[in-house]
């Protein structure tokens, strides 16, 4: 078997591993992501590496070289609802498959490699992204401990039941001197490589994004007694709201703006809702843009509460700057690509965005089936995973 085909037969692997039964969802802290680990720490002790786990739950992997330095390479392993098999675990597999290869051919480099397989890149379970790559980067403020999943457990009593300490987490920060990088293998996540024929490209800037979680509160009634006119609807006016919010990105260049979650209060057939949340994420390349656009957005929402007499609050619950991958790093990844390299930008976010705060960060993006991604349908060739694993190695050699 190539290691293309094994990384991706790993991938399958990992999809078994879910909390829901004929879909994959891996949230942080998880039984699926408990079996995940097992799967993954084996693979890496194969490939010659020592193994911890780090008390967000974080697996981190040590392959010693000649020097004390360090070259960081990762992906995450949870998912978001209803996943593909790839986003995050392909990363996580081409890179203990380079290791693999040294450890084979019982090479050291002068420096050695540190896998990591972020617990927390999705943000599913408790709403709140990049978990893993914001404990390691020492960015993991206390109170988002206390943040509470759909069921009502703390993260720090999640963080706990999974087997860590959540009073330990700041002394999981990375301590070491500055490492040489920070490297990613990745999905595309979208339609650039297929429709220029390349298995592979390297990846030049990872596009910003806001959160925002909002509560449209109106007057829950009797749905068969209150007249239409008397009526405050928190969801006719949150339905607007989201017509409002595509039609307003869709007329703004380069501009994004999702509502992916939407929860109804007290959400019954014969009751006016009274209460609607929702999500609304933004993202632009360019930081200003994304920024006037989640103020306008929010007006907005504010606006249409006015008009149907229901009351709207806005909270952030994220906001990442768009982050450049290192040049010196994109440089190398052109070099370990060969003649057809071309660059493209990230629409996705990654752990790299948090990585950025502690080393030069660089990704290398694999092509995917009909840029198809967060999404059952994900798929990737055999041969392009081989072309990422020879890359990747190729990179680790130059560097
Ligand atoms: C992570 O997948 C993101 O939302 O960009
Ligand atoms: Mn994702
Ligand atoms: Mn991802």
């Amino acid at each position: 078997m190539t290691d293309g085909a094994a990384a991706v037969e790993r991938c399958e692997i990992l999809a078994a591993c879910t909390d829901e039964p004929g879909r994959i969802t891996r949230p942080f802290a998880s039984d699926a992501m408990r079996r995940a680990h097992e799967h993954v720490a084996g693979w890496m002790h194969q490939a010659g590496m020592t193994v911890t786990r780090d008390n967000i739950g974080n697996l981190r992997a040590r392959y010693e070289g000649a020097g004390p330095e360090t070259l960081l390479l990762g992906s995450h392993l949870d998912s978001v609802r209803d996943a593909g098999k790839y986003d995050g675990p392909l990363g996580v597999v081409v890179a203990i498959a380079a290791v693999q290869r040294l450890h084979d051919a019982n090479r050291r480099l002068p420096f050695g490699l540190e896998v990591l397989a972020f617990a927390d890149e999705e943000g599913l379970r408790f709403g709140s992204t990049y978990l893993g790559s914001r404990a390691l980067a020492g960015r993991l403020d206390e109170e988002e401990l206390q943040r509470r999943d759909a069921d009502g457990l703390t993260m720090a009593e999640a963080i706990r039941r999974f087997g860590g300490d959540p009073t330990r987490i700041a002394g999981d920060r990375w301590s070491g001197a500055r490492p040489l990088g920070y490297v990613e293998v990745h999905i595309e996540q979208g339609p650039v490589l297929e429709g220029l024929g390349l298995p592979v490209g390297a990846v030049n800037a990872i596009a910003g994004q806001d959160r925002f979680e909002l509560t449209f509160t109106g007057e829950a009634g009797h749905a068969g007694t209150v007249p239409m006119k008397l009526r405050r609807d928190a969801l006719v006016a949150g339905a607007e709201f989201v017509g409002a919010a595509f039609h307003y990105a869709a007329s703004h260049e380069g501009l994004v703006a999702t509502v992916g979650r939407l929860m109804v209060q007290p959400g019954a057939a014969n009751v006016i809702p009274g209460e609607v949340t929702m999500s609304l994420d933004v993202r632009h390349a360019a930081d200003g843009e994304r920024e006037a656009a989640g103020a306008s957005l929010l007006d907005l929402a504010r606006h249409i509460g006015e008009r149907w007499n229901v009351r709207v609050s806005a909270s952030p619950t994220s906001s990442r700057a768009a982050v450049r991958c290192s040049p010196r790093l994109v440089a190398l990844w052109r070099k370990a690509i060969g003649e057809d390299a071309v660059e493209l930008a990230s629409g996705a976010g990654h752990d790299g965005v948090y990585m950025s705060e502690i080393t030069d960060v660089g990704m290398l993006f694999v092509r995917c089936k009909g840029g198809i991604s967060h999404n059952p349908a994900e798929a990737v060739d055999v041969a392009d995973v081989q072309v990422a694993v020879d890359v990747l190695s190729r990179f680790i050699e130059l560097l």
